[in-house]
Parts: C-alpha cells; sequence; structure tokens
C-alpha cells in the first residue's frame, strides 16, 4: 500500500455492516486517506473496532467528533434515516461529507440539506461507488467521448437468492453491540420501499450516469413468491428510452448490467456482486475501428477508489466522477416517481415530484 504524503483526514460516523465490510478498511487502503477516527454510540462495538482499525481517535459522541479539528471530512454509515440529520451537522461543523445511499428519506429533507450546503464551499458526495468501478467508468468514457447520440439503453440489478452464502464468505465476520442505535420500527419490513431505497438507488444511480438525466418514468411491479420485480421504462431528456429491471431475488447469481446503443458504437456491461471486488466486464463496440475492446479493471476494489475520488476532488479541487447533492436528490425523486407510476399505472414526470417519503 503506498500512501501519497497528501492525505485527507477521515472520520467514519457508525460502526456497523457498510463500515465494517468496507470505509474502515477503504480509508486505511486508499492512496490519499487516513482513518483517523470512528464513532458509533455502543461501546463495546467502538472499542472492537478500535482494536482492530486502530484509528487514531475514537468516539462515542458524534458531536464531539465533530469538534475535532483534526477532521477533515466524514463518511456518513448509519441508518438512511439518519443520514440527513448527520450530513447537515457535519456541513455544519464545516466538514465535507461522503453519505451513504440513499442520500435520505424524504425529498423534503434532501432540498433542505441542499440549502445548507449551497452556503458553502465544502463537497456532499454520495455513495454511489459503482461509478468507480473500472468497467462502468471505461463505458462512461466511451459515452462522453466516441460513442455519439444514444438511442436506447437497458439496465437490470437482480440481487440473487444465494447473495448471503457468496457474500458471507468474502466480508469481515460482521461484531454487533447490544446499545446499537437503528431507527424505530422494522426498516426491512416494507419490502417495496426497502428494496427500492437500498438497492434501487444503485440501479437510479447507474442508469443516470451512463444516460444522462431522466426525465419521466412509467412503472410496472409483480410479487409473485416473495420475489419483487419492477419493470421501469424511463424517458432521456436528450431523447431516447430506456428500460431499468431491479428483481429481487432473483432465482440464479447476482444479476446486473447494461446495454447501450449508441450512434458510433455500442455497450454491453456485466457487474458483478461488489463485494467480490471485481471490476464489471464490458464490451465497447467502436464504429470506428469495426473492433470490440475490453478493459481489465485490474483493480475491482470500489469502496476504495471512491476514497480516492472523493479525497482527490478535496485534495487536488477536482470536479470528479461522484454522486454529488444534486444526483442524490434528482435518484431520491427517480425513486419517488417509480413508486407513484406502480401506484397509479400512470407515467410520472420527474419535475412533478416536489415532496414526499419513501
Ligand atoms: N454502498 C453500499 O454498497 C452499501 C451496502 C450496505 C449498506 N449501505 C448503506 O450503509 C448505511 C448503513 O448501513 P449498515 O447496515 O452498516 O447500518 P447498521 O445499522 O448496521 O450500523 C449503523 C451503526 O451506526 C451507529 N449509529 C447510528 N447513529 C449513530 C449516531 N448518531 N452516533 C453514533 N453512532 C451511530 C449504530 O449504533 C450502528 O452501530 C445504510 O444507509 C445503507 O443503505 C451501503
Amino acid at each position: 500500500m503506498q500512501k501519497e504524503e497528501k492525505r485527507l483526514n477521515l472520520a467514519v460516523l457508525g460502526c456497523g455492516q457498510i463500515s465494517q465490510s468496507a470505509h474502515f478498511e477503504s480509508c486505511r487502503r486508499a492512496r490519499n486517506t487516513n482513518l483517523y477516527a470512528v464513532c458509533d454510540v455502543d461501546a463495546y462495538l467502538l472499542e472492537r473496532m478500535n482494536q482492530i482499525h486502530q484509528p487514531e481517535r475514537t468516539y462515542s459522541d458524534y458531536d464531539q467528533m465533530l469538534a475535532d479539528p483534526n477532521i477533515d471530512a466524514v463518511i456518513i454509515g448509519i441508518a438512511d434515516q439518519f443520514h440527513v440529520s448527520a450530513a447537515k451537522k457535519a456541513i455544519l461543523a464545516g466538514k465535507h461529507v461522503l453519505v451513504e445511499k440513499p442520500l435520505g428519506v424524504t425529498i423534503e429533507e434532501c432540498v433542505d440539506l441542499q440549502a445548507v450546503v449551497n452556503k458553502t464551499s465544502l463537497k456532499l458526495q454520495i455513495g454511489s461507488m459503482k461509478r468507480y468501478d473500472p468497467g462502468i467508468k471505461y463505458a462512461k468514457d466511451f459515452i462522453n467521448g466516441e460513442m455519439g447520440e444514444l438511442i436506447g439503453l437497458k439496465a437490470w440489478y437482480c440481487d440473487s437468492t444465494y447473495r448471503y452464502p457468496v457474500t458471507d464468505n468474502v466480508q469481515p465476520i460482521i461484531i454487533s453491540g447490544k446499545n446499537i442505535r437503528r431507527p424505530r420500527g422494522n426498516p426491512k419490513e416494507d419490502k417495496l420501499r426497502y428494496y427500492m431505497l437500498g438497492h434501487g438507488s444503485h440501479l437510479v444511480d447507474t442508469a443516470r450516469f451512463l444516460g444522462g438525466e431522466i426525465i419521466s418514468v412509467k412503472a410496472w411491479n409483480t410479487q409473485k413468491f416473495g420475489a419483487y420485480c419492477w419493470f421501469v421504462t424511463v424517458e432521456y431528456a436528450s431523447g431516447f428510452v430506456g428500460q431499468l429491471d431491479l428483481t429481487i431475488a432473483v432465482r440464479m447469481d447476482w444479476h446486473e448490467g447494461f446495454q447501450i446503443y449508441g450512434e458510433h458504437g455500442s455497450i454491453i456491461g456485466k457487474t458483478y456482486n461488489p463485494w467480490l471486488f471485481k471490476a464489471s466486464d464490458v464490451e465497447v463496440f467502436k464504429t470506428s475501428d469495426n473492433c470490440y475492446h475490453r478493459p481489465i479493471g485490474e483493480d475491482g476494489h470500489v469502496y476504495k477508489l471512491q476514497l480516492e475520488g472523493f479525497a482527490d476532488s478535496i485534495l487536488k479541487n477536482e470536479k470528479g466522477i461522484g454522486a454529488d447533492l444534486n444526483d442524490g436528490i434528482m435518484a431520491m425523486k427517480t425513486m419517488m416517481a417509480i413508486a407513484k407510476s406502480v401506484e397509479t399505472g400512470e407515467i410520472i414526470k420527474i419535475a412533478a415530484i416536489k415532496e414526499g417519503a419513501l
């Protein structure tokens, strides 16, 4: 692990599953970050993480952590319902923010957060880490550079029935505590909502990252044998139509990918379960040389690459490819429009979504 001289001091809020499987290790591995502090209300869990990852500081109180002048940025790895209030506090304390996806749970709270962030020059990025997948990035570079106009896009995200045997083998054994903080009730009870926020947020971000702004949606949802299947026709601002498929749990291996057709070529991508840390297999056909092109994508650690990109954007003032606040809000509005379309059977314009809770 080669570390650069100039590094961002990161503090991680939340010692739960995502921090244990991705953020702590990524802060330590990334070439331009330090795992400076970690925070959790659960004293036992905090101490266990302190022993394993050895940050310079631990905090059981978020406000006290935010008062630490050595912290440059906070990674918010807590339940969706707490994202916006924690992000707002960090911004008001003068810290940059990387907040897990989805940005929040209501449109209103996200718009309110935008007003607060816009008064500062601080960076707020959403943890839509698939943008850093070298295969997806290669596709995006072709779209931006040589592909010309797009005429069609299909994207699918189908979590697998067999997901847990796979992820349990590759993730660290997750440690928990008796006093962890969780939102009231059981957020996993309402599957329509839980799957859309947890998985739909990734699909919508990939669809927007590759295809551009989505302006309307028409969605269907079918529920059978405990599985949920959304098919969504999306209209893109640049004048073409896409098809999104969110199916959970699909009765086969993890199934995620995209096909994009353009003026000067086509792209076919297969994305893997992120916990395998394997870049998407992406094949780009270019009419300029009548050849197929496939990048190797040797480093598929998307969570680490996300942190390196986030830190570069702050330390080097680079624009970066991360999902920004507007992306986070547009993803929320698109998910809201999908839910409304399922409910009403109507085509829903994204611009008409001004409020509501997911
Ligand atoms: N990007 C991805 O691939 C990915 C994957 C999994 C989860 N996530 C996201 O990560 C987020 C967290 O998920 P998780 O499963 O790790 O959650 P979790 O509930 O397992 O862990 C959250 C931890 O944060 C602590 N906490 C909550 N509020 C706190 C506060 N104010 N101060 C101090 N500690 C606090 C809790 O005690 C708990 O230990 C969710 O938004 C989820 O959508 C993203």
